[in-house]
């Protein structure tokens, strides 16, 4: 027989009922439905997501689960999702937000994020359960029990920087998207992904930090032996949710098709610091791209882009080979 729930388990799984409940049916929950609709968030999308809404309340979420009387007062204070006044006494933690279950491993609610839907900038946009016995900030990946299912077909996973990026991928038919916790991706994150799939696709924002997490990321997968990576850059500083929106499924879908290999992107992000047009610049980028293709293990991988920087640059393969092969004993 399965075990039975951890009371955290259990009442997690209590609270996102509850709180899917308020949004698909209730009257309170209206304003954050119509919310999720300007979001393009259908019913359907909704259920499978779990995502429910938090009302501006501060005992609701409380008075539900006392009423069960399942829960010791412990079980309560240990539970995140209720903040503690100077006397000791409860408050739902989560307000007016629009509700996010995290899922552990095994797709167990360990946790929630909550979107702001007011336009109230002076509070934060989204607001995540403290860690607990059972939510480990750096260690889950959102929607990571059903990628890794979907992984076995579609053959990768994908990161994404938000769950509103999962979640639009997910409609243009891509099951297979993970989100880390809004925070830079950590060195558990990567293994974790590892075990399901050597083949990772990056996918965060189009935006200036967007891409520079991307680097970073790759940096950090780069780590690890073998990956096989590929970078989506998307246009107009898009993230991809709003790429979703603005270009369709279809074309999602190309980007996806698109990505580039790591080394290709690490390439152009170095070739971008540089004005190739003045030859000081120039050789300086070229002596940094050959150290980078001088780190590829792979000797085919290392031929090719010694390749391609010869006929970005109009330097001949021979003498970037010299440089190359200079680099490469420096690296012994
Ligand atoms: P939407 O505006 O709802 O589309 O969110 P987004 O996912 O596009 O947000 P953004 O690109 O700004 O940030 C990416 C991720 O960082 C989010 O999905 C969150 O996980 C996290 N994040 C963003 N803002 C906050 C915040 O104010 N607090 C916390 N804790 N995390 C945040
Ligand atoms: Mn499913
Ligand atoms: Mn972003
Ligand atoms: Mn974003
Ligand atoms: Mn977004």
């Amino acid at each position: 027989a399965a075990k039975p729930l951890s009371p955290l388990k259990k009442m997690y799984r209590q609270a996102t009922e509850f709180y899917q409940h308020i949004l698909l049916t209730t009257k309170v929950g209206e304003r954050a439905l119509e919310y999720a609709r300007k979001r393009e968030l259908t019913d359907d999308l909704l259920k499978h997501f779990k995502v429910g809404y938090a009302p501006d309340d501060d005992k609701i979420l409380l008075t539900y689960l006392q009423q069960k009387k399942e829960y010791t007062d412990n079980d309560l204070r240990e539970s995140g999702l209720f903040i503690e006044s100077q006397d000791g006494q409860l408050f739902d933690r989560f307000r007016d937000r629009l509700m996010f279950p995290l899922g552990d491993e095994s797709g167990y609610t360990v946790g929630f994020s909550g979107r702001r839907i007011s336009n109230d900038k002076t509070i934060a946009k989204y607001m995540n359960s403290p860690e607990t016995k059972i939510f480990n900030k750096s260690k889950l990946l959102f929607h990571f029990a059903e990628a890794k299912k979907a992984a076995r077909s579609e053959k990768h996973l994908i990161l994404y920087e938000g769950y509103m990026d999962v979640i639009a991928a997910y409609k243009a038919g891509i099951q297979s998207g993970v989100a880390s916790m809004g925070t830079s991706l950590t060195t558990e994150q990567v293994y974790m992904l590892r075990r399901i799939t050597p083949n990772i696709l990056v996918n965060y924002d189009g935006d200036p930090p967007g891409i520079h997490a991307a680097e970073r990321a790759t940096k950090l997968f780069g780590q690890v032996q073998g990956f096989n990576l590929g970078i989506i850059v998307l246009p107009e500083n898009l993230d991809p949710d709003e790429y979703v929106k603005k270009y369709g499924k279809e074309k999602y879908r190309a980007e996806v098709a698109g990505a580039l290999s790591s080394t290709d992107f690490l390439l152009e992000r170095l070739a971008n610091q540089y004005n190739l047009h003045n030859d000081r610049e120039k050789l300086t980028y070229i002596t940094a791209a050959v150290q980078m293709i001088a780190g590829l293990n792979d000797p085919v991988a290392a031929d090719l882009y010694l390749d391609k920087l010869a006929r970005q640059t109009g330097v001949t393969r021979e003498s970037l080979k010299v440089t190359f092969v200079r680099e490469r004993r420096k690296l012994q």
